[in-house]
C-alpha cells in the first residue's frame, strides 16, 4: 500500500513510518516540522513539508500520489498548553483534520487511522476505562480529539470514509533511532531523564494531593513500538473491511508519578531531582485503559510496555542522543 503519514517527523509517526517502510509499504510523510524533527524522518519515505490544513497543498499531493490510506498523527499534544491557547488547539487539531478528511473525500481516499487520546475520557468513572466510558474531556486537547472522532463517525455513517481511531494512553519508551522529545517537552519520562542526567531542571511533580494511593497522578504507559504496530494492524483491519472502529491502546496497568520516578532511579542508577508544583488544569487523577477491544479486533498485544522496559529503552535512546 502507499500510505500518507501526517506528522511522520514526530515521535510516534517516525517510529510508525519506519515500521511501515520495513513492512514493504511505500510511505509519504507530510509534516510542517512545527514540533517535529527531521531526525525522525525515514530515508525510505518521501518527505513533503507542508500543513495538513492546507487544502490546496493536499489537492496537489493527492492528485500527484496514488495514496491508499492515511495515518493521521499531525497535531499538537500538550493538554496543559491547550488550556492556555484553546482556540489554536481546536483549529489545529480539529479544524485541520477536517480539512484533511475533506481533501481525502475529494480524491477518493477512503481509509484513515487517527491518533486519538485517552484525553477524550476526562475524569474516570471506573477503571480500567473501556471505550464505552463517558467522554467528558477535562482538557481542550481531549476535546479537540473527541470532536475529530465524532466527525469521523458522522462521515463514516454516510459511507464516505472508513476509519480506525486509536485512543493512545501515554506513549513512552524509544527505539534506536527515535527518542521521545517534544517541543516544548511536557511528558514525564523525558523530563525525568533530563533531570536525572543533569541536563534539565529539577522535575516538577504537578499535584501530590490526587485521590490516588501516593497522591500523584496515575497513567498507563505504552511503548512507542507497540503503538506503531497497532497502526499496521489497523491498516490491515481497514483493508479487510472494517469501516468504523474506536479503540484504546494501553496496558491495563497504571503507574503513579512516584512509581515512575523510582523506576527511573533504579534503571539509571541516578537520582531524579524533583520538586512539587500545584495540579495542572485538565489533568485527571488516573487514566488506565482496558484494551480488550484492540486485542480482540486488531489482535494487538503490547510486547515491550512493562515500565522497566519502557524506561530502559527511553534511557538507552537518551544516552545515545545526549552522550
Ligand atoms: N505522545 C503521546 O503520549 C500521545 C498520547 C495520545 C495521543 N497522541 C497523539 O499522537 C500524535 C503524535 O504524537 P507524538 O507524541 O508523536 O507528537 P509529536 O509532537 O512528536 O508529533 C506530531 C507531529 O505533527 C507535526 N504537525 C503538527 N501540526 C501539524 C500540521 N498542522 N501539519 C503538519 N504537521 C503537523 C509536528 O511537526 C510533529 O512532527 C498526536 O496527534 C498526539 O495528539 C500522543
Amino acid at each position: 500500500m502507499h500510505i500518507l503519514v501526517t506528522g511522520g517527523a514526530g515521535f510516534i509517526g517516525g517510529v510508525t513510518t519506519e515500521m511501515l517502510c520495513s513492512a514493504g509499504h511505500s510511505v509519504t510523510v507530510l509534516d510542517d516540522l512545527s514540533t517535529g524533527d527531521r531526525a525522525n524522518l525515514d530515508a525510505r519515505a518521501l518527505f513533503l513539508e507542508g500543513d495538513v490544513g492546507d487544502a490546496a497543498f493536499l489537492d496537489v499531493l493527492f492528485a500527484e500520489h496514488s495514496i491508499d490510506a492515511v495515518v493521521h498523527f499531525a497535531g499538537f499534544i500538550a493538554a496543559g498548553e491547550s488550556m492556555r491557547v484553546p482556540s489554536h488547539y481546536l483549529e489545529v487539531n480539529t479544524g485541520r483534520s477536517l480539512t484533511l478528511f475533506a481533501a481525502m473525500a475529494r480524491h477518493g481516499v477512503r481509509k484513515v487511522v487517527f491518533s486519538s487520546s485517552a484525553g477524550v475520557y476526562g475524569e474516570p468513572h471506573f477503571t480500567p476505562m473501556t471505550e464505552t466510558h463517558p467522554t467528558v474531556p477535562t482538557s481542550v486537547y481531549g476535546l479537540s480529539k473527541l470532536l475529530v472522532e465524532q466527525a469521523l463517525v458522522a462521515i463514516a455513517a454516510q459511507g464516505q470514509l472508513d476509519f480506525v481511531a486509536l485512543r493512545y494512553f501515554n506513549a513512552a519508551g524509544g527505539t534506536q533511532g527515535h527518542v521521545e522529545c517534544h517541543q516544548p517537552e511536557s511528558h514525564l519520562i523525558p523530563l525525568a531523564l533530563a533531570a536525572a542526567a543533569g541536563h534539565g531542571p529539577a522535575l516538577l511533580i504537578f499535584g501530590t494531593d490526587y485521590p490516588t494511593p501516593d497522591g500523584t497522578c496515575i497513567r498507563d504507559y505504552v511503548h512507542v513500538e507497540d503503538l506503531a504496530r497497532a497502526h499496521l494492524l489497523a491498516l490491515s483491519a481497514l483493508d479487510q473491511g472494517t469501516t468504523a472502529l474506536v479503540c484504546n491502546l494501553g496496558t491495563g496497568q497504571g503507574y503513579s508519578v512516584t512509581e515512575v520516578i523510582s523506576t527511573i532511579e533504579r534503571v539509571t542508577g541516578r537520582t531524579v531531582p524533583a520538586g512539587v508544583a500545584p495540579r495542572r488544569p485538565g489533568d485527571p487523577a488516573e487514566l488506565v485503559a482496558a484494551s480488550d477491544l484492540a486485542r480482540e479486533v486488531l489482535g494487538w498485544v503490547p510486547e515491550r510496555s512493562s515500565l522497566e522496559q519502557l524506561v530502559t529503552d527511553a534511557w538507552d535512546g537518551y544516552q545515545t542522543l545526549h552522550g
